[in-house]
């Protein structure tokens, strides 16, 4: 149940297939004073040792049309349902707004937790609205954009209530004409190569997940969480210092004059590209990821991020993130813990 395979054990592991079943389960005396988790399809998350309690996966499945003026629709999505399998689904329809999140692996339920983004594109920018379970009182909860208080790889349900509520679906707004999104200079130099029956939402999907499998390791084969640490942000002072010193260093610059760094050209610099400590290593065509190469456990997973880290800090003066959340009792003596 975890993209990175690492070794973990729940307590107590449910998989309602309904709403009603998963605020039956909550509200079931037999397990009431014990702590609750839900995961979806594992792939951003660093598991060790024992999740205590009930560890709750839902299943709950279905795509539903709720509101279509002609030009825009609205769609309900089941919690349980494979986010990529949503996007080559409304992407056969036709309908564009997710073609720049192909390939992303989870499910739909975890996606507004992290904020998904790629290629331009941020889970945000299409949501509406989603339904979560109260894990503490059973009650069904809605919340609107606004209230999911979306940041980069960052929500409500991630920073400010973590472990409080089991998203049950999601409502998004799609176009039924193609308004690709072509911000990332790649992207858009392919999608001019296509032919114009293929510049729509398809072409897009089509050179999204090319660029992916070209960086990405697919997880059934190299076992990851996709990017392992956030970009960083930086002040346009300190952007300034760091390119005086390296004209190199890629850096975006963000609507309230910071800079976002790219955290793989940094890990490269350092040196860990393509190396391993132990069980785990970082990608060799994409130093953010970090890979399990087999046998790993949680604890290499946290030595190996530290030291990255550590040697990020000590060569730039910048601190890295981590971007998979952890979870698990973890006891271990060596525990090192992650420079924020
Ligand atoms: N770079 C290097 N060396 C590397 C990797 C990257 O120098 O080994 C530099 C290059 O300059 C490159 C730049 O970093 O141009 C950006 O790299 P890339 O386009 O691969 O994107 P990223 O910033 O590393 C982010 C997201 C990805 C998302 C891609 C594409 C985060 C933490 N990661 O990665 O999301 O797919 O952009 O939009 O924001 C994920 O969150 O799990 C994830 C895969």
């Amino acid at each position: 149940h975890n993209t990175l395979r690492l070794p973990a054990r729940a307590q107590w592991w449910a998989q309602p297939a309904s709403v009603a079943a998963l605020q039956a389960l909550v509200q079931d005396p037999a397990w009431q004073g014990l702590p609750r988790t839900v995961i979806g399809g594992g792939s951003n998350l660093v598991l060790e040792g024992t999740l205590p309690g009930l560890v709750i996966q839902p299943q709950l499945r279905g795509i539903r049309v709720e509101q279509d003026d002609g030009s825009g629709l609205h769609v309900t999505v089941g919690a349980g349902e494979d986010w990529d399998h949503l996007v080559a689904y409304t992407v056969a329809q036709g309908w564009s707004g997710l073609e720049n999140l192909s390939l992303i692996p989870g499910t739909v339920g975890a996606a507004p937790v992290q904020n998904i983004g790629a290629y331009g594109v941020e889970l945000c920018e299409r949501l509406v609205s989603l339904e979560a379970v109260d894990l503490r009182t059973g009650t069904l909860q809605s919340f609107d954009n606004a209230a999911c208080h979306f940041g980069y790889r960052d929500s409500y349900f991630k920073r400010e209530a973590p472990g409080r509520f089991a998203i049950v679906s999601v409502r998004l707004a799609l176009r039924r004409q193609a308004e690709p999104v072509l911000h990332y200079a790649d992207l858009a130099a392919r999608f001019a190569a296509l032919p114009s029956a293929q510049q729509n939402a398809a072409g897009v999907r089509e050179l999204v997940c090319a660029l992916r499998r070209s960086k990405l390791p697919d997880p059934a084969q190299l076992p990851n969480a996709g990017s392992f640490f956030k970009n960083p942000l930086v002040s346009a002072a300190r952007f300034d210092a760091l390119q005086a010193e390296y004209p190199g260093v890629p850096g975006h610059r963000q609507a309230d004059g910071s800079v976002k760094l790219a955290a793989g050209w940094l890990i490269e610099q350092a040196g860990w590209k393509g190396r391993a400590l132990g069980a785990v290593g970082m990608h060799d065509r994409q130093a953010l990821v970090l890979v399990n190469h087999g046998g790993a456990d949680g604890a290499a997973v946290r030595r190996l991020a530290a030291q990255v880290a550590a040697d990020v800090m000590a060569r730039f003066g910048v601190g890295l993130e981590q971007e998979p959340i952890a979870l698990g009792q973890v006891l271990s003596p060596d525990a090192v813990s992650t420079p924020a």
